[in-house]
């Protein structure tokens, strides 16, 4: 079974009157416990395929399905919950919210979707990111390194099958930029998720299970 399947997606965009082609033909497959790198200079549609594969935006041409579902197939409230069971997503400035405390964020997520047991299963996601004492912190009273661990808890913390990374060293130093990578390898093998990460460090890429080049809204 596979988690993702992007078949032939465009995606264009209208800016001041002018067609930019994001996406222009891209296909690719995830399965369960992949770690895999999205590889491209800046602007060659990383963040686009990202949006579409985690069904935020849609293709103007072509099928996303995630977990089976075609996202294009599915009415507003089935989409929202197609995101909040199967589908967590982490930025590469950590998206916190600075009014709630660390275990706060981690258990939002849960609350949105009605889940039980929230605190209890945002301070084992808390621990699984090696932040168990840093709970009541606020955001504001971590490292970049410290508040991108929170965010990995809160992607996390309710067992997605697909985890989207969108550049998410681009902000820390490159050793903790290398624990970051530690966690999301550790992510798909401990909880068996399809981890998609977008990144234009080629040495980031070669970290993980597979590849994949982009170039101008094509795969290379
Ligand atoms: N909302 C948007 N409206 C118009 N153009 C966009 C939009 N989002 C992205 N683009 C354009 O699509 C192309 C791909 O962008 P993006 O997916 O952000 O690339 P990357 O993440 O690889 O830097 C770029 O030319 C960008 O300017
Ligand atoms: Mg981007």
């Amino acid at each position: 079974m596979l988690i993702l399947e992007i078949s032939d997606v465009k995606k264009r965009y209208l800016a001041q009157g002018q067609e930019v082609m994001a996406l222009a033909g891209v296909s690719l497959t995830l399965a369960p416990g992949e770690f895999v790198s999205l590889v491209g200079r800046s602007g060659c549609g990383k963040s686009t395929l990202l949006h579409l594969a985690g069904a935020m935006d849609f293709p103007s041409e072509g099928t996303v399905s995630i977990d089976g579902q075609q996202t294009t197939s599915l009415d507003d409230a089935a989409l929202t919950t197609l995101r909040r069971r199967k589908v967590g997503f982490i930025f590469q400035n950590f998206q916190l919210l600075p009014t709630l405390s660390v275990v706060e964020n981690v258990e939002l997520p849960l609350l949105l979707a009605g889940e039980p047991q929230e605190r209890t299963r945002s301070l084992e996601a808390l621990a699984w990111v090696e932040l168990s004492d840093y709970g009541n912190r606020m955001p504001h009273q971590l490292s970049g390194g410290q508040m991108q661990r929170v965010a990995i808890a809160r992607a996390l913390v309710h067992r997605p099958k697909l985890l989207l990374a969108d550049e998410p060293t681009g902000n820390l130093d490159t050793t903790t930029g290398d624990r970051i990578l530690d966690l999301l390898r550790r992510a798909a093998k401990d909880f068996n998720a399809a981890v998609l990460m977008a990144t234009h460090s080629v040495e980031s890429g070669r970290v993980t299970d597979r590849t994949i080049a982009m170039l101008d809204g094509r795969i290379r």
